[in-house]
């Protein structure tokens, strides 16, 4: 990696699976836009980050805002001087684990917008400009809800199932030009939006009872995948949705 190709941005940084993929990411030597719609939890990472002689800036973002995409992006480029060709969109929300036919305009708005247009948003503005360095790296937090249906949680799932699909979608149609997009679908994760997906029906505590690691995954778990797949050694992976789940979703679906 050059210079250049060094910049990466998080997506939902703040917290989460987003704090440990950036925490690893400015470990190997990226510099890193921290990006989150929580202003305050990013500035904290970033302290992290610095604290141990990493390269961080904490910019606000909705993700699901298009002026507010373009903007993050714009002070990443002023922060490190040079485009982010490294992209992990990872922002994300779930619940309130309603049936359909509860589900508000509102609701469906929010999860679609900050999970599935926020892909095509980056997208947009990013693409071009890895074109012409002939380099990108994209990696999208999807979940094995995006593989599988599952009971209060449609418009999660119609989000992370999109997800999947666009990501294949990028990988087709950038590919040629050194650009690699894939996805990572996790199972739970330790971490607020999975012991409080868990909680709904006691159903972190079934899928454990069939789990064959017995565990949920730690987010650095997540993050050495992220890491993996915007590394050196995976060029070749393209248009992959990697299951990380620990094999929960080996039986017939995880419910
Ligand atoms: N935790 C799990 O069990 C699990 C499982 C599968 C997939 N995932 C996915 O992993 C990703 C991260 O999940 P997590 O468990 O770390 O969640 P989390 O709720 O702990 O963190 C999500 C972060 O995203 C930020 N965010 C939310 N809306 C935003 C917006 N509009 N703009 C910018 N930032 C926004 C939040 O402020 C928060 O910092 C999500 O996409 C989630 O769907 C999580």
């Amino acid at each position: 990696m050059n210079q250049t190709q060094r910049i990466a941005i998080v997506t939902g940084a703040g917290r989460g699976i987003g704090e440990a993929i950036a925490l690893r990411f400015a470990r190997l030597g990226m510099a890193v836009g921290l990006l989150d719609i929580q202003k305050e939890n990013v500035e904290r990472v970033k302290e992290a980050v610095i604290g141990e002689g990493g390269a961080a800036a904490a910019i606000a973002c909705d993700v699901g805002s298009s002026a507010s995409v373009e903007a993050a992006i714009a002070a990443v480029e002023n922060a490190f001087h040079g485009t982010p060709l490294i992209l992990v969109n990872n922002a994300g929300v779930g619940g309130p684990f309603h049936r359909i036919d509860e589900v508000s305009d509102e609701e469906w708005e929010r999860i679609i917008s900050t999970n599935l247009r926020s892909v095509f948003l980056f997208a947009r503005h990013l693409l071009p400009k890895m074109k012409a360095a002939y380099f990108g790296r994209i990696v999208n937090i999807a979940s094995v809800q995006g593989l599988f249906g599952a009971s209060r949680s449609s418009t999660y799932v119609a989000s992370k199932h999109g997800m999947i699909g666009y990501t294949k979608a990028i990988a087709a149609e950038w590919g040629p030009f050194g650009i690699t997009c894939n996805a990572i679908c996790p199972g739970y994760v330790d971490t607020a939006m999975g012991v409080q997906a868990g909680e709904v029906g006691d159903h972190l505590r079934k899928v454990l009872d069939k789990s064959p690691v017995k565990r949920i995954a730690q987010p650095d778990e997540i993050a050495a995948m992220a890491a993996h797949l915007v590394g050196p050694d995976s060029g070749y992976i393209n248009g992959a949705c990697i299951t990380l789940d620990g094999g929960i979703t080996c039986h017939v679906g995880i419910e």
